[in-house]
């Protein structure tokens, strides 16, 4: 009977491991329905591609006139696009936005004036630490997410790409060299990761 049992089971997860991948397939006990799963990645990443227009714009205003100001326009186009993609979806799929905005707003522009204050090699770390914290997550909502949200997913893997361009062009610009890297790498990736947290669920 026991073996029994057993075939029963196999029998079924083979069914399933048929069946396309769907959105949450990999959830655990006590994590939020499907539709709040999907819904908390486009706040989130609303949020999150805001805060970046906002710190490559804090970056312009110090270095826009600067030999690196074509570079970091052209990521900065970049995430305007990203914006305006999850602007689109946040309209489109009625989610509400996170209600954190007008700290990103202040927070971003200030992060990204700041560093940029301190140097090119410094604005270059700050990207370097909040373009591999969005790469990171993008990749961990574009596992959870199966064919029924393939639009999403493939938006997500696009954007990925390109976070990873813009943590690239970082680390060539000799973010590495800036004074106290670590120290601020390590600091900039906790402060995005906290962000991320409370955008997901403010
Ligand atoms: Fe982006
Ligand atoms: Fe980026």
């Amino acid at each position: 009977m026991g073996s029994t049992g057993v075939l029963a089971e196999s029998g079924m997860s083979d069914k399933a491991s048929k069946r396309p991948k769907q959105t949450g397939d990999n959830r655990l006990p006590g994590d939020p329905d499907r539709e709040t799963l999907i819904e908390r990645m486009i706040r989130v990443d609303h949020a999150g591609e805001f805060g970046a227009a906002r710190i490559y714009a804090g970056q312009l205003a110090v270095l826009g006139k600067h030999p690196v100001g074509d570079t970091i326009r052209h990521m900065a186009q970049q995430e305007e696009k990203h914006l305006a993609a999850f602007e689109e979806m946040i309209v489109e799929r009625r989610v509400r936005p996170t209600l954190l905005s007008p700290i990103w707003n202040a927070a971003g522009f200030a992060l990204g004036a700041a560093t940029a204050a301190m140097g090119e090699k410094a604005a270059m770390a700050c990207t370097v630490a909040v373009e591999d914290v969005i790469q990171e997550h993008y990749a961990e909502q574009s596992a959870q997410l199966g064919e029924d949200q393939a639009e999403l997913r493939d938006l997500i893997d696009e954007f990925r790409a390109e976070e990873i361009e813009h943590k690239e062009t970082g680390l060539a610009h000799d973010a590495e060299q800036a004074p106290g890297y670590r120290v601020m790498l390590e600091f900039i990736k906790a402060g995005s990761r906290a962000a991320i947290w409370l955008s997901t669920r403010i």
